[in-house]
């Protein structure tokens, strides 16, 4: 069965499946206004760098639509509130602000257009970037594939599948193309502490695809590595700096560190929208920090520590360029330092 639709804009809605609620329900959202879109971008009920990049660009349509003005400068100004809401949403994912550029744009180039033509025009283009993320992530998914074996245990880190994607996924989609290509692979699932995404997501959309997997806690990663029992890992990324290093999900950098001690390769799928050639490293990449109830709760229900303890919750972290073996876009697979190489290309 493939996974439902992450995010859909239904009858002037935008209708989102909440990740919050996942693997127990499969229960959508109906968002009516922008702020809710903010939210749900907020609160994870969308999550996964183009995930909310699409939401975001969704969330400016729906947001312009209720603009009620006839004065072009007026239109503009609450435009660009609603641009601010949504881009203050969530820090790390560049997809989120490249996403409400991309909105923007429509009224860069239609200076002169009537308010209505415009509100069709951004709901259109939202339509559009949710669609042209899909097929980037078919192109990328076969481009990725090339780099699996038959026989290959792949290991995994946060969701980077259709849920956190406009449909399909980053490294979800190379390991889809690659299943549907024939090849009998395993994907090993860390479970992703604090949040749980590899358990309750990737897990659940494997197990939808009938992907074989095997779910382990993060801290058996390494374990695993030192067993032989892990040929490459790939995950996704929320934020890739002009010299290749990329900010993903906390825990990646433990895995990449771990898989370059066992000579294990190290791939990164991402579209080329979440390379950020404005920073020049990682360390500029601003790192998002949540609720400590997320580490002391257990999915926000059940208390796991002490209460009134010091808790940090950084939810990314960055893998330094060499640690990572390449990255897998839609435009070929590139070793980290060679980035230049393909911006030229853009
Ligand atoms: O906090 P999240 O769940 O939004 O973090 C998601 C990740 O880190 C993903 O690995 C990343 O966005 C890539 S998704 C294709």
């Amino acid at each position: 069965m493939p996974t439902p639709a992450t995010i859909e804009w239904a009858e002037g809605n935008v209708r989102i499946l909440d990740q919050s609620r996942l693997p127990e329900e499969v229960v959508y959202l109906h968002c009516r206004d922008y702020q809710c879109v903010a939210r749900a971008i907020t609160d994870l009920k969308i999550r996964g760098a183009p995930a909310i990049g699409i939401a975001a660009a969704m969330g400016v349509a729906l947001g312009a639509q209720s603009i009620s003005t006839s004065d072009p400068q007026n239109f503009l100004e609450k435009f660009q509130q609603i641009c601010d809401i949504l881009s203050a949403t969530r820090p790390t994912a560049v997809n989120l602000t490249w996403a409400i550029g991309q909105m923007n744009q429509v009224l860069v180039t239609h200076p002169d257009e009537k308010i209505s033509v415009l509100k069709e025009k951004l709901v259109q283009k939202a339509l559009e970037l949710h669609q042209q993320d899909i097929a980037i992530n078919q192109t990328l998914g076969k481009a990725g594939a090339e780099l699996i074996r038959d026989g290959n245990t792949i290991l995994t880190h946060c969701n980077a599948g259709s849920l956190a994607t406009g449909g399909f996924g980053t490294a979800l989609g190379v390991i889809r193309t690659s299943q549907m290509q024939g090849k009998k692979i395993n994907v090993l699932v860390d479970e992703t502490r604090p949040v749980f995404q590899g358990s309750r997501l990737t897990a659940w959309e494997l197990q939808q695809d009938q992907i074989p997997m095997t779910l382990i806690t993060d801290s058996m990663a390494g374990t695993f590595m030192q067993k032989g029992k892990v040929h490459l890992c790939i995950v996704g990324a929320d934020r890739i700096a002009a010299n290749g290093d990329v900010a993903n999900k906390i825990g990646t950098y433990s895995v990449a560190v771990l898989a370059h001690h066992h000579g294990i390769p190290f791939y990164v799928a991402a579209p080329i929208s979440t390379i950020d050639f404005s920073l020049a490293t990682g360390e500029q990449i601003p790192i998002e920090e949540r609720n400590p109830e997320e580490v002391t709760h257990w999915l926000g229900r059940h208390r796991v520590a002490p209460a009134g303890i010091s808790v940090a919750n950084p939810a990314f972290d960055v893998t330094p360029e060499r640690y990572i073996t390449a990255i897998i876009t839609e435009k070929g697979i590139f070793p980290p330092r060679e980035l230049s190489r393909l911006k030229e290309m853009l």
